[in-house]
């Protein structure tokens, strides 16, 4: 197994996506297997960024989100499409970045210190397979830079993986 390798605190966020990105696909393994995938990659996102307090995937079915693999406390289970951020996101198939949590109609709380968060669909021609979700427990955490980087590793999974 090819070791993942902890980015360094010194790093900008720019330098540690972009170490991140150069790493995601050795945690791919050769043998397909999503959900060893995307558990993989939940903790590497997770431990790359330590203002990141959830960490996971929610699967689109057809007909509703599933929670996935995921890395943070435990979450609700189920999400329907239009419902909380995930559902939202799923809905309009574009990322969608909140600041201040309080401040989003219908937000599903999970974890009562979330902050802030952000949600990036996964799409591949137009298919729906489920969404990213990052959320953390400081304020206005995510910007154009978290949403340029986790699309670019979104559109990798896609193309990849699903
Ligand atoms: N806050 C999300 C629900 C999922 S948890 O954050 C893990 C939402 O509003 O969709």
């Amino acid at each position: 197994m090819t070791e993942f390798l902890f980015t360094k605190d010194a790093l900008s966020k720019e330098e540690k996506y972009e170490f991140l990105l150069k790493q995601i696909p050795s945690l791919i393994s050769d043998e397909y297997n999503l959900i060893s995938n995307l558990a993989n990659l939940s903790a590497a996102i997770k431990q790359s960024f330590e203002s990141f307090s959830w960490v996971g995937f929610y699967l689109f079915d057809g007909r509703k989100l599933y929670v996935g693999p995921f890395q943070g406390k435990v979450a609700c289970t189920i999400i329907d499409i239009g419902k909380g951020v995930c559902g939202k996101a799923a809905e309009v198939k574009e990322t969608i970045i909140v600041p201040d949590v309080s401040k989003f109609s219908g937000h599903i709380y999970c974890d009562p210190d979330s902050k802030s968060e952000i949600v990036i669909p996964l799409i591949n021609a137009n298919d729906l397979h489920g969404v990213l979700d990052i959320d953390s427990c400081v304020l206005n955490n995510f910007d154009e830079v978290d949403k340029k980087y986790l699309e670019l590793i979104c559109k990798f999974l896609c193309e990849n993986i699903f």
